[in-house]
């Protein structure tokens, strides 16, 4: 064969590869309103940077005929490029050959690529839409999923991993999403469940639909199993380069600086005025975060679970922070079972890659009662404890209001190694609210006053010395536990003068081979 018509065929074979499952199986992908593999990978990198790896590659089943249907590729397209010029790796699975399942051939594929983004240290981006095992490679098929799994869990706190699910996503097959940093889902088309409508009918009689039982909403506000819900893959797409942007490219790296205009001294007036005086009435935590970080720039995570704790990204002076701060303007900002999960799972992902953490604190306690209690809330808030206490990168705490109880110890206290720990004035730290303390303190002498109007304003009086001695910031700095009492408008500057005092903080834990974190 003549040279020139040896890089015909290779382009020939390479446009072959590019069709997938064919035009017939592109048109119907974009009639579902989904774009294929390719296009996905295209929006995701720079333009150009895209370099694939074994688009020549088939399966090797030679059962139920499948050796007579061979594509180019097998259903996932894998290799590496750059988002705003920094490295990354991807997999993106192609519905349109085998409805995107997953072959012994395909698993490999997805390997090389993992196991290769560990070596050079660089992020991997999953993007999911596939049926599952592929049914006629019967145990290759699950055994190609677990090697997938082995290289999360190895590559989990080395790499960020990120999922996207734009489409089916089941079986075992959800468990590889599951193992990586961040997921996100997309509204219309993206589904996630271990067992499909059919199995739950089948053994439990319910009747449900594929959204129902495993749609984004689903995931974001019942499950917690999806850090994000896109309106569709562009945004979904838009969404990881942006959560890129906040993190490091492995565990050895810091997130990169961001270039900053926003004045490191901008004073934000309204904060002084923002707790309201009754310390029982709600305010949106979220304005203290927009009000004090870079031109307001806030990327919530899990926005719509447990929305009585807010966490996400941000920056500083152009340094990126993860921020977790409770929420009064729901349920009080109490924490309970899925609030605390949320919140610890944020920590040590920041923890692992180098993101300092900032801490808002305005927390009535633990919630109470058979449900929590029942639901292992002892376990579930000494994650969060845990993780904390366990992070190493730099934490800076502010407590604008309320820090009661173990849920003072809990938000980062200076006793969990919290390095800058500020108050507002307005800060109340106890080991609880005044009527429950004056009931449990003078409870004899309440039960013995007969007359009911008598008894509150007994309560009334004893709750103003309560108050006067433990709601405020003051008695917790007496010992040092507060380092310093700040005026709320100044708060930006204190958190970037204290990032910039922690730049060069080292700090560790004992050698071990791995913690015991209550799971
Ligand atoms: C082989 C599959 C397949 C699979 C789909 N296809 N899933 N081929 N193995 N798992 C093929 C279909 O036969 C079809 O081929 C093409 O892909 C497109 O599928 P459709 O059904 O036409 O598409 P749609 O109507 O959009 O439905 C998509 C779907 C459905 C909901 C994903 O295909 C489906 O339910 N598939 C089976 C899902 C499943 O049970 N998978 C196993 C899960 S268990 P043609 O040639 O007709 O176009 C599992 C275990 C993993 O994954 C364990 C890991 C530890």
């Amino acid at each position: 064969m003549a040279f020139d018509d040896k890089i015909k065929e290779l382009f020939e074979k390479r446009a072959l590869a590019k069709l997938g499952g064919g035009q017939k199986r592109i048109d119907a992908q974009h009639k579902k309103g989904k774009l294929t593999a390719r296009e996905r990978i295209e929006l995701l990198m720079d333009e150009g940077s895209f370099e694939e790896f074994d688009m020549f590659v088939t399966h090797n089943c030679h059962d139920f005929g499948l050796e007579k249907e061979q594509y180019m590729g097998d259903g996932v397209v894998t290799g590496y490029g750059t988002i705003d010029g920094r490295l990354v790796y991807v997999f993106s699975q192609d519905f349109t050959v085998f409805g995107g399942s997953l072959s012994e051939a395909y698993a490999l594929k997805i390997c090389k690529v993992l196991d290769k983004a560990m070596k050079v240290g660089a992020p991997v981006i999953g993007i999911n839409d596939s049926g599952g095992a592929r049914i006629q490679e019967g145990v290759k098929s699950l055994g190609g999923y677990a090697e997938i799994f082995q290289r999360n869990i190895m590559a989990s706190g080395v790499i960020p991993q990120i999922s996207a699910i734009f489409g089916p996503c089941a079986g075992g097959a959800v468990y590889s999403p599951a193992l990586t940093d961040f997921t996100i889902m997309t509204k219309e088309n993206s589904y996630m469940f271990v067992t499909g409508p059919k199995v739950v009918k089948t053994v439990t009689g319910e009747v449900v639909t594929d959204q129902e039982l495993g749609g984004a909403m689903v995931h974001a506000t019942k499950s917690g199993v999806t850090h994000f819900v896109a309106d569709d893959e562009q945004e979904g797409i838009l969404l990881i380069r942006k959560l890129l942007s906040y993190l490091p490219q492995n565990n050895l790296e810091d997130p990169p600086i961001a270039p900053c205009t926003d004045p490191i001294d901008r004073l934000e007036d309204s904060l002084n005025s923002i707790v309201p005086e009754n310390p029982n009435k709600p305010y949106d935590v979220r304005d203290v975060i927009h009000s004090v970080v870079d031109f307001s720039e806030f990327l919530e995570v899990m926005r719509f679970y447990a929305a009585n704790i807010v966490t996400g990204f941000a920056r500083f002076n152009g340094i990126s922070v993860g921020i977790v701060a409770n929420q009064p303007n729901y349920l009080a900002g109490v924490l309970d079972i899925n609030a605390s999960r949320k919140a610890a799972r944020f920590v040590r992902f920041c923890d692992a890659f180098n993101i300092p953490i900032i801490t808002f604190v305005d927390v009535p306690g633990f919630l109470p009662g058979t449900d929590q209690e029942y639901g292992g809330i002892i376990l579930h808030g000494a994650k969060l404890l845990f993780a904390y206490g366990e992070a190493t990168v730099p934490k800076i705490t502010i407590v604008l209001r309320k820090a009661y109880g173990g849920a003072y110890d809990v938000m980062s206290s200076k006793h969990l190694r919290g390095d800058i720990n500020y108050a507002w004035p307005s800060a109340e730290i106890a080991v609880m609210g005044p009527k429950g303390a004056i009931e449990v303190l003078y409870q004899k002498k309440l039960v013995a006053i007969e007359d009911d109007q008598e008894r509150e304003e007994y309560i009334r009086n004893h709750e103003e010395d309560y108050k006067a001695k433990f709601a405020n910031p003051y008695n917790a700095a007496k010992y040092g536990y507060i380092d310093d009492v700040i005026e709320p408008r100044n708060t930006r500057f204190r958190i970037i003068r204290a990032l910039q005092s922690l730049s060069t903080k080292k700090d560790s834990n004992p050698p071990k081979k791995h913690s015991n974190i209550p799971l």
